[in-house]
């Protein structure tokens, strides 16, 4: 079965899929994206994942590519046609191709980018034993509510996390905060046993995973506070973790190569983690 990749209007070859060298998503970073689940076949979280995408592109004043059930109507295809069981979607539409000029182009059509990956299921060992992360200034910016595909903060942030043998870089902010990971959101557990995790500002990515946690938080009866926390504040925490579409939800056993607590992951980060799996099945 040859891969296929969806480019504005046509199913090509993933391998000779291109996009136009004026395409203002290459020569700006002009465009946004997402990343959507597949489950058995299926797509999940589609409705949150399509909201952000109408969110980001209102925010930039980029059109839609096609209408929202077309698209919902090209992605099934492409999962289809692709035969993919359990993995990713990604799609990035960007304001299109215009000779090269900053301000925005008076007559250009968004182009329209959609690929597929199958995903083997994560690592049991990483959800035993948990991840390390490490901390970096966050240089992004302020605007990371927008899922943009300018990404190269994100890049090299996670590439330092790799060299310095982490799974993931926790943002700080100028004040010393915790913004989020790379292309995770970060979550702490106090001694008094409340989760904590950073109000969905400006300064982070408002998760689709997030936003399913926080519902089953809510459902369950846990103490949750929504707002910034220090780093050294997740240094003492009970436990830590992390949330994304590609992660699930990981729990965080060291922080710049000291330990969370004991070092392991958490009671309550197992719990939150074994609901979202039943909350993702069931979503898709
Ligand atoms: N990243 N924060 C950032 C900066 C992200 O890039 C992501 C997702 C998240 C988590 O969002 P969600 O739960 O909707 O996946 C938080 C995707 C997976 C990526 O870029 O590959």
């Amino acid at each position: 079965m040859t891969r296929l990749a969806y480019v504005n209007g046509r199913y090509l070859p993933h391998a000779r899929a291109m996009v136009h060298v004026e395409d203002r998503g290459y020569q700006f970073a002009d465009g946004v994206y997402e990343v959507m689940p597949v489950h058995r076949g299926g797509l999940a979280e589609e409705g949150p994942h399509l909201d952000r995408l109408d969110y980001s592109l209102g925010q930039l004043r980029i059109a839609w590519p096609v209408a929202r059930p077309v698209l919902a109507l090209i992605l099934r295809e492409l999962v289809q046609k692709n035969g993919v069981e359990n993995g990713l979607v990604y799609l990035q539409v960007t304001r299109g191709v215009a000779p090269r000029d900053h301000r925005f182009p008076v007559a250009a059509a968004s182009s329209l980018v959609i690929t597929t990956k199958r995903l083997k299921p994560l690592s049991p060992a990483l959800i035993a034993d948990g991840v390390p992360v490490v901390t970096i200034p966050d240089i992004r910016w302020r605007r990371c509510d927008i899922k943009t595909v300018s990404l190269l903060p994100n890049v090299l942030g996670k590439q330092h996390a790799v060299e310095a043998g982490a799974y993931e870089a926790w943002q700080v902010d100028g004040e010393g905060m915790v913004t989020e990971g790379t292309s995770t959101n970060a979550w702490i557990v106090t001694a008094e046993d409340t989760v904590i995790t950073r109000a969905a500002d400006h300064a982070i990515l408002n998760g689709v995973t997030r936003a399913a946690i926080l519902d089953i938080i809510q459902r369950e009866g846990y103490r949750l506070v929504e707002r910034p926390f220090a780093v050294a504040e997740a240094r003492t925490a009970r436990e830590a973790f992390l949330t994304s579409t590609t992660a699930d939800l990981l729990p965080v056993v060291r922080i710049d190569g000291a330990p969370v607590a004991d070092g392991k992951p958490g009671p309550l980060s197992r719990k939150l983690r074994e609901a979202y799996f039943h909350h993702a099945a069931a979503a898709a």
